[in-house]
């Protein structure tokens, strides 16, 4: 296996940002007997990032893919890989997730007993190291751990499956982290993930989410570039 670095993707987060949200699809409902083809399509469309669901059927109800999947999307995309991790014990694996070349590890802080720790080993690799909050969870948990991550992922929906409900109770924790990232100038990208579609993205947007997963919307639109540019058009609308 090559190196993270130069496993890694060529375009840093910051560039994909510079234009203002971004949609990273999530290819859990995608044809995964052509995995590298959806990829390829996915970026032909225009992604500029793929979110890669983690699912260990023991944190969430669903078994999706682990390592030998992520590492070949990472092979097959040159957009940054964010890797979700909704699994217990990530503190065991966050790291290899990393070192497989994912640019962003994103862990729940749900049942993670030492927070810090966990994101300082994925940063430790030259990743970046983000903090998953499910529905139920107070946004206050994470405070204590802003200074130890690159971003929060706000979970707009109970983490497992694809093409759920928007939950709006994900505005107010996206804006409540705006607004103390604005006034402790912390260097903070704030994500969601769920139910997003033409009708919930701009209010996300508007709340302050950049990294902008979308499952459903792009995989089942049936024309990924459409979809894809209308909903990061709709979303810089209201940003
Ligand atoms: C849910 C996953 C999501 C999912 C999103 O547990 O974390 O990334 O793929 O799918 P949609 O956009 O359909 O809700
Ligand atoms: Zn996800």
């Amino acid at each position: 296996m090559s190196t993270p670095a130069e496993s890694r993707s060529v375009t840093s987060i910051e560039t994909i940002l510079a234009d203002g949200p971004v949609v990273l699809p999530a290819l859990l409902l995608c044809d995964f007997g052509h995995l590298a083809d959806e990829v390829a399509r996915l970026e032909a469309a225009g992604a500029r990032g793929i979110h890669l669901d983690v699912m260990d059927g023991r944190f969430v109800p669903q078994l999706t893919y682990g390592m030998v999947v992520v590492e070949a999307v990472r092979r097959a995309a040159s957009v940054p890989v964010e890797v979700h991790m909704m699994v217990d014990e990530p503190e065991q694996t966050a790291v290899s997730y990393a070192q497989a070349g994912a640019d962003i590890v994103t862990v729940h802080i749900e049942g993670l007993p030492d927070p810090t720790a966990t994101l300082k080993a994925i940063a430790a690799e030259g990743c970046r190291a983000h903090l998953a909050i499910s529905p139920n969870t107070p946004v206050e948990r994470v405070e204590p751990f802003l200074d130890d991550c690159d971003g929060i992922l706000i979970m707009s929906v109970e983490p497992g499956f694809g093409g759920q409900s928007f939950q709006p109770s994900a505005l107010t924790k996206l804006s409540h982290l705006r607004d103390l990232r604005h006034r402790r100038s912390l260097p903070l990208h704030l994500g969601v993930d769920g139910g997003i579609a033409s009708s919930t993205i701009g209010s996300v947007a508007h709340a302050g989410a950049e990294l902008i997963v979308a499952g459903s919307a792009v995989i089942r639109s049936g024309d990924y570039a459409a979809a894809i540019r209308d909903l990061e058009s709709l979303a810089r609308e209201q940003a």
